[in-house]
């Protein structure tokens, strides 16, 4: 059975105190609640912070991501960050391609395909988030532009590599915004990665592959959109950084 991810990328936001409070406030109402055992918490905090907050888990209460890593392997690329080096600090995750990243620092797929094959190479599982602006879905060119995001950043890797990935299906037009895509929207693209994967690399790889929601999700809508049969959990921004918002999505399954 596939991974119920719940993922909170705090993005660029706390100073160290903020976020160390945020991390205890987290692991506080963790101790006071029932996950199902097929949920898995992540943590993607800014890079400054990933070893207080790595400190802290110990793995037990939650896994814990960096929100981006580089292309490269070293050298002197100065104020980047390597994959060699997160998997020095004993990393399990990376978010990779974020809209975010795309839109302001002109990621391509080409680009994000670098940063997977860096992941992979160094053992850490990558977040590969996808999704439409909102003149694409006006346009009806969803499915075609996901699609176009999934192939060049994803098929060249052999199913075994796959098997590392997971997805987070992040429609542009949702995120930060409190416009939410319907449980039906949501379904929909998930169920289309799904067949893509199915058809690239069989339906046992596409079965165990985790595709996450993100864009507007929280505790209120978290239970209609993870009710949904490919909606295997979220990649969750502005509640993320509410313990007990990220809380009452994690508990939503
Ligand atoms: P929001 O939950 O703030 O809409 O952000 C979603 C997101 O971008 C997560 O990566």
């Amino acid at each position: 059975m596939r991974k119920h991810i719940v993922a909170g990328n705090w993005k660029m936001n706390k100073t160290f105190n903020e976020a160390d409070e945020l991390v205890s406030d987290i692991i506080e109402k963790l101790e006071s609640i029932e996950l199902d055992r097929n949920t898995q918490i992540i943590l993607c905090p800014p890079f400054p912070y990933l070893e207080m907050v790595s400190d802290y888990s110990d793995d037990s209460y939650f896994l814990v991501g960096a929100q981006n890593v580089s292309d490269q392997e070293s050298g002197a690329y100065t104020g980047e960050v390597s994959a060699a080096m997160l998997e020095s600090m004993e990393l399990d995750f990376c978010i990779v391609g974020h809209s975010e990243r795309r839109a302001y620092y002109h990621e391509t797929n080409e680009l994000v395909a670098a940063k997977v094959n860096q992941l992979l190479k160094h053992h850490l599982k990558p977040i590969v988030c996808v999704g439409e602006v909102l003149e694409e879905r006006e346009a009806g060119k969803q499915f075609e532009v996901v699609e176009k995001q999934v192939r060049e950043g994803l098929f060249h890797l052999s199913a075994t590599d796959f098997a590392d990935i997971i997805i987070a299906y992040e429609p542009v037009w949702a995120i930060g915004t409190g416009k939410t895509a319907t449980p039906e929207q949501a379904q929909e693209m998930h169920a289309h990665i799904r067949q893509l994967i199915e058809k690239q690399y069989g339906k046992a790889v596409a079965d165990e592959t985790s595709i996450l929601y993100g864009g507007s999700c929280k505790p209120s809508n978290a239970k209609e959109l993870f009710a949904n049969p490919d909606v295997d959990g979220g990649l969750i921004g502005g509640a993320s950084l509410k313990a007990d918002d990220f809380i009452g999505i994690a508990t939503a399954f």
